[in-house]
Parts: C-alpha cells; sequence; structure tokens
C-alpha cells in the first residue's frame, strides 16, 4: 500500500476552517483553495531528487543542489481541481498541465468522462492529481486509471479534503499511488457529500449556485 499524508500543518488547517465557512463567498474561497494548493505542493514535491552543479557565487564556485531530471505534470480533475492549479504552478513554474474533465451523476454517483488531454511526453513525467474533494474515491480513481493508460513515470494524488470512504476506496484501486490530504474528514452523507466538508467544490469556487 503506497503511502497516504494528512497534512497538519497549523496554516493548512487554519485556511481551511475559512474555507469550510458556509459564509466565505467565492473570492475569498478561490484564493484559499490556491493558497492550500501552494502549501500542499511543498510536501508532495518533498522527494524530488537533486543533482549537484557547480554556481559561481560572488565569492567563490561552490556546489550547490538543483532538481535533477523528472519532470511534473499537474493534472485537475474538471471542475473544482482548476482551483488549485495557480497554486502548484506557483511553486514549479515548467510543470506541464493536462486536465481531465469527469463529472458525478448526481443519481449514481459515479462518474462520467467528458474530456482528457494530457500532456504528449507524460512517459517522461511524475504526474500529480489535483481534486479539492476525495468523496465515494470514483473520480480520482477513473481519473488515475487513465492517466495510467499513457504510463507516467509515477501518480500522486492531492485533495483537500477526503472522506474515509473514498480514500480506502482510491488505497484498494490504485495502492501504488501516494495520496496527499490536507483533512481526513468523518463520514460522507446519504447523497455523496463529504460531512463536515465545505459543500460543493466547483460551485463555491466557480460561484455556480
Ligand atoms: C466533485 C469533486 C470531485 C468529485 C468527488 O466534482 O470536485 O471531482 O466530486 O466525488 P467522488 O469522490 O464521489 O467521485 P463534481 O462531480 O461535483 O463535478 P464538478 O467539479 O464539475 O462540479
Ligand atoms: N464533491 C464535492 O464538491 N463535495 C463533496 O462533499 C463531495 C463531492
Amino acid at each position: 500500500m503506497a503511502k497516504t499524508f494528512i497534512m497538519d500543518h497549523p496554516l493548512i488547517q487554519h485556511k481551511l476552517t475559512i474555507l469550510r465557512d458556509v459564509n466565505t463567498a467565492s473570492k475569498e474561497f478561490r484564493s484559499l483553495i490556491s493558497e492550500i494548493a501552494t502549501l500542499m505542493c511543498y510536501e508532495a514535491t518533498r522527494d524530488l531528487p537533486l543533482k549537484e552543479v557547480e554556481t559561481t557565487t560572488p565569492l567563490c564556485v561552490a556546489k550547490t543542489k538543483v532538481i535533477a531530471g523528472k519532470k511534473l505534470a499537474f493534472v485537475p480533475i474538471l471542475r473544482a481541481g482548476l482551483g488549485m492549479v495557480d497554486g502548484v504552478v506557483s511553486l514549479v513554474p515548467s510543470a506541464r498541465i493536462g486536465h481531465i474533465g469527469l463529472y458525478r451523476d448526481p443519481e449514481t454517483l459515479t462518474p462520467v468522462e467528458y474530456y482528457c488531454k494530457l500532456p504528449a511526453d507524460i512517459e517522461h513525467r511524475e504526474v500529480i492529481v489535483l481534486d479539492p474533494m476525495l468523496a465515494t474515491g470514483g473520480s480520482a480513481i477513473d481519473a488515475i486509471t487513465q492517466i495510467k493508460l499513457r504510463k507516467p513515470m509515477n501518480i500522486k494524488f492531492m485533495c483537500i479534503i477526503a472522506a474515509p470512504e473514498g480514500l480506502k476506496a482510491l488505497q484498494e484501486a490504485h495502492p501504488d499511488v501516494e495520496i496527499y490530504i490536507g483533512s481526513l474528514d468523518d463520514h460522507l452523507n446519504d447523497h455523496g457529500y463529504i460531512v463536515p466538508g465545505l459543500g460543493d467544490a466547483g460551485d463555491r469556487i466557480f460561484g455556480t449556485k
């Protein structure tokens, strides 16, 4: 079973509290999603390999480190994953961005795919899949299955809030995928919403409800 990391950093926990608040409007909600994504990306890239280079400082030539050959691609799951892109790209500006369009059928809660465009050289890249919400796990499982067909070097999944049910399903379906979570919440309600959660992430980011 691949590792699962639950973020306990005070800055993430504080921002999450404001994010959950029903009175937080779209403008602030978008900023918070982006800021939390930046903080989580810092952790998710902790194991990137380094190589030594020589750098001429104003004082001498020094042996210093840069990130080695491994390249990154971020793949947001549409729509809500789009809200995390700015935040992660601010840390890794050279990363490529793929897109997977999925929505949950409101009756069956199963994901319906409507778009998939991934970087042409994805087999030479490590992929970090982005979605603020891991509820039943269906969307993340499907997205990762699609991405695996294109044989990237490695896949990680990053979500801001997860339900225990979705985490278990994702771990079982893709045991090789490392999972980064901002908060592991209590449970799913009868409509497949995470409790306490934050409501519908896509609607709150884009102000569609
Ligand atoms: C939300 C969320 C995830 C999915 C999680 O998207 O952004 O993609 O639900 O639920 P699951 O784990 O049960 O699959 P939604 O289907 O509401 O689509 P949207 O982002 O287009 O609003
Ligand atoms: N999708 C959301 O946006 N929120 C939930 O709580 C569950 C799925």
